[in-house]
């Protein structure tokens, strides 16, 4: 039997189970359709995955729209690409569409399901950690534009995801470290997640940091199951990112700031927000919002997991001013999420002077 967590959010209509195992991933197909009652729906898939698996998989190939991989796929020119796909197979509102990928194939298909027709179903089959822990969860669906990621887009939660961790065995290294990043990032804000367990996933992932790294199923099942529990006590409360919800961007708006300034080549977007979480904790400690203590714990432990691996040189103050355009930022006033003490984090504003000196 899978495992399966609902997600029940506010407005009850939106709620959604994520089933996870490891049955066989030839089931996935006739267990969608099923599940679903689908006579019409297409498939997004990442042109990795579907190297990977699309034989076994067994969708036709007038069923899938293959996406190239790499955030510079997530643009305007594919989601009319796969709208027109829609259109040609004459999906309607009983139809769907289905995500199998990471980020970047969820958020296109998400933001392509949001709008075809209003709003079709959507279902999400994450195969990398990132998007198993993160992206497939919480309905955050868009495109990037030339101006930024994720400009374009909506709050579409999806009506169902399997995550089927016999996908993490064929990640490469990069992505699966990728992922490791945005879990981590949940060990620094767990607390204020406000779930219903104290899960001590700090304590966990110190401990276990080498069986995970070495991709021990059982180990990383239980993380991916903590992780969506948190995402979960985080996006029932706060759907659209009015308030609580912003936690979840530890680490974000320096580490999107990165990504940017290196033209999304030259860090993996989990990577560059580890270098954010490891800047604003240096930050933190700077103006004693935290003590020499806890900073020391929460470099050891994104240290544990390998981080900072490349060096650059890239200037702060040009960090900085694209993080003065970050789509939270707001009349110029950077908007950060700070960290206080072990698992517990706070919205500030940025301390701009301050943050200048701050590598
Ligand atoms: N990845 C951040 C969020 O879902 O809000």
């Amino acid at each position: 039997m899978p495992n399966k967590i609902d997600v029940e959010i506010e407005e009850k209509h939106k709620s959604y189970p994520i089933y996870m195992d490891t049955e066989p991933i030839e089931d996935l197909k006739e267990r969608i359709i099923k599940d679903f009652d689908l006579k019409n729906y297409l498939v997004v898939i990442s042109e990795k995955v579907y190297k990977l698996y699309g034989k076994i998989l067994g969708f036709d190939s007038n069923e899938i729209f293959i996406l190239k991989d790499g955030e510079i796929q997530k643009n305007f020119k594919n989601y009319q690409k796969i709208i027109q796909c829609c259109e040609k197979k004459g999906l309607n509102r009983k139809s769907a569409l289905i995500a199998i990928g990471g980020g970047v194939v969820g958020d296109i298909t998400g933001f392509a399901a949001s709008t075809y027709m209003r709003g079709i179903k959507f279902i999400q089959v994450p195969t990398t950690l990132l998007a198993c822990v993160d992206s497939s969860v919480g309905g955050k669906v868009a495109i990037d534009t030339d101006y930024g990621k994720n400009l374009v887009g909506a709050f579409y939660q999806p009506h169902a995801v399997y995550i089927n961790l016999q996908f993490l065995n064929t990640l490469d290294e990069i992505q699966y470290k990728s992922g490791l990043a945005e879990v981590v990032k949940y060990a620094f804000i767990e607390k204020s997640c406000g779930a219903r367990f104290d899960f001590g996933l700090f304590d966990f992932l110190s401990v276990h940091s080498s069986k995970i790294l070495d991709k021990d199923l059982r180990f990383v099942e239980k993380v991916i199951k903590v992780c969506i529990e948190l995402k979960i006590a985080v996006v029932s409360k706060d759907e659209k990112e009015a308030g609580l919800r912003k936690i979840l961007n530890f680490g974000h708006t320096y580490g999107h700031a990165l990504e940017k300034i290196s033209n999304y080549k030259t860090f993996t977007h989990g990577e560059a927000v580890a270098y954010g979480m490891h800047y604003i904790f240096n930050y933190a400690h700077k103006l004693k919002m935290i003590d020499a203590n806890y900073k020391e714990m929460a470099v050891t432990l994104l240290h544990k997991f390998g981080f900072y691996n490349k060096t650059f040189k890239y200037p702060t103050d040009k960090i900085i001013n694209i993080m003065k355009n970050d789509k939270k930022a707001e009349d110029n006033v950077i908007k950060v999420i700070l960290p206080m003490m072990k698992g517990y984090v706070k919205e500030g504003d940025l301390d701009i002077q301050a943050a200048l000196n701050c590598d």
